[in-house]
């Protein structure tokens, strides 16, 4: 079993994600929109799966306003999939939301229509399918918007 930590990004990470995000979509985010997750976006909150070696296995990007949460990425290598490390992330998401002063009620996401292994994660960890947003994508594709309540 792969030791790893959950941690909050740091700048020394930036390029690492940024790597990540190259390897695991097909639209990555590039260099300076992790530095503005990191730097100038207030809401954002980043936590990234590192190994012993620093090694960055994965990561998550959500974002808090008022009363809900929304999950902006999630990736994890594809060497080190399959063994939970999305779903601590999501779990470490979860608590930060639960420990927020002002109560976060709920966490949604929008996940492509064809990523049933995702798809499946989030049903796994607690969300439901809530609605079909239609050609959400810029490539046409559809988005299954979805809820997870945490009260
Ligand atoms: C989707 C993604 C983030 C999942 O990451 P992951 O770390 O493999 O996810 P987990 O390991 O937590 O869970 C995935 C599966 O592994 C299973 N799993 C968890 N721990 C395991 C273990 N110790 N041994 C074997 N399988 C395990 C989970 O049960 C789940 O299986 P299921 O689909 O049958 O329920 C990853 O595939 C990825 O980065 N994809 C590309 C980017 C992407 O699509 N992101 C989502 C955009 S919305």
């Amino acid at each position: 079993m792969m030791e790893y930590i959950i941690r909050p990004l740091k700048k020394k990470d930036i390029q690492a994600v940024a790597d990540l995000e190259a390897a695991c979509f097909v639209k990555p985010w590039p260099l300076n929109q992790i530095a503005y997750e990191f730097k100038g976006n207030p809401c954002a909150k980043v936590f990234v799966a590192v190994a012993p070696s620093g090694e960055i296995l994965g990561y998550l990007d959500f974002m808090i306003t008022f009363n809900s949460a929304t999950i902006d990425r999630i990736c994890v290598s594809s060497d080190y999939r399959e063994q939970g490390i999305a779903s601590r992330l999501l779990d470490k998401m979860v608590e930060v939301c639960k420990a927020q002063k002002e109560a976060v009620e709920f966490i949604t996401l929008e996940v492509r229509a064809s990523n049933e292994k995702a798809i499946k994660l989030y049903q796994k960890c607690g969300w439901q399918k809530v609605v079909v947003k239609p050609k959400y994508y810029d490539d046409g594709e559809d988005a299954i918007y979805m809820i997870r309540s945490i009260l």
